[in-house]
């Protein structure tokens, strides 16, 4: 996807002299969305796609982020306009999200875009929903006919990816905390996405022989005995990253023992995480060529 976006932003600059901009929005000191905003910033440098980064104290207001957004509402050079969620606690996270320019909203979460996708009229589609639909058919998983079982419900990848799978037929099924016998309802999915945030939540025994996999969590481990239980063959090497930098990741998935049953599992690192990076290029793109017109 990358490599199609960097043609494409090289072709408007050449014919048409225009660059697309993006600008991100950082709030507070969550180690984790510092490092999400930097792999969106170097990825728009791989891509030739402007970009620029406000980061702002955990101190700031719902109202002084209101007024950084407007402020950028208002400034026409900038194509998408990206505030990495969560936000500290408290600030009103409905508002901004409210408040950022629907026609440059690249993230899809402006209630504007949300109702579109849900009516199957997508605009902008949320980041990571729309990389895991991307790397479905991209490897060629069928979606139409399929069972699908989402495990999760937030309004960033749970909700949406679920509109997008029923948008492509596939047979869809959203589960959550409240979830009567979890396992018996995920073992009937074909194509299996967990979105919960919970380190190996999903085990053998939820997983239908041969189903595709998708995981969506990155959760961070610091304990070596919950890295033993976790990674199999791999516990050594993860257990010395623990030491050397406090912690490893782990997706939602129990690595080992999904492995011993689905028939593709996604890995984390490095499984959507990069997809959804490279659709938030993409939807920076669309966004510049629909304002600009070329
Ligand atoms: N937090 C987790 N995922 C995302 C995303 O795709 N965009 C933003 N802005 N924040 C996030």
């Amino acid at each position: 996807i990358k490599h199609e976006v960097a043609q494409e932003v090289k072709r408007m600059r050449d014919e048409h002299s225009v660059k697309p901009r993006l600008f991100a929005v950082l709030v507070g000191d969550d180690d984790a969305s510092a490092v999400y905003v930097r792999n969106k910033v170097r990825a728009c440098a791989d891509v030739g796609i402007e970009s620029e980064q406000l980061d702002l104290p955990d101190s700031t207001t719902t109202k002084d982020l209101l007024a950084v957004v407007r402020k950028l509402n208002e400034d026409k050079d900038v194509d998408g306009i990206l505030v990495q969620l969560p936000l500290p606690k408290h600030i009103d996270e409905a508002a901004i999200i409210e408040a950022v320019d629907p026609a440059r909203d690249v993230d899809g979460f402006h209630p504007t875009n949300v109702g579109l996708l849900v009516m199957g009229r997508p605009r902008f589609v949320p980041c990571t929903p729309a990389g895991i639909i991307e790397l479905l058919e991209r490897n060629k998983i069928e979606i139409a006919g399929a069972n699908a079982c989402v495990v999760g419900r937030s309004q960033i990848v749970g909700r949406p990816v679920a509109s997008l799978l029923l948008q492509r037929h596939a047979t869809v099924t959203i589960c959550h905390s409240r979830t009567r016998d979890l396992p018996s309802v995920t073992r009937q999915a074909d194509i299996l996405v967990a979105a919960i945030g919970r380190a190996g939540f999903i085990r053998r025994d939820f997983i239908k022989p041969g189903a595709t996999v998708i995981d969506v969590g990155i959760n961070k481990i610091t304990d070596a005995a919950e890295a033993r239980a976790l990674f199999g063959d791999e516990a050594e090497k993860r257990i010395e990253a623990i030491a050397r930098r406090g912690y490893t990741l782990v997706g939602d998935v129990h690595p080992v023992e999904a492995d011993l049953v689905a028939g593709t599992r996604t890995p984390v690192p490095g499984g959507v995480g990069l997809l959804t990076v490279a659709v938030l290029m993409r939807n920076t793109l669309q966004a510049a060529k629909w304002r600009r017109g070329v």
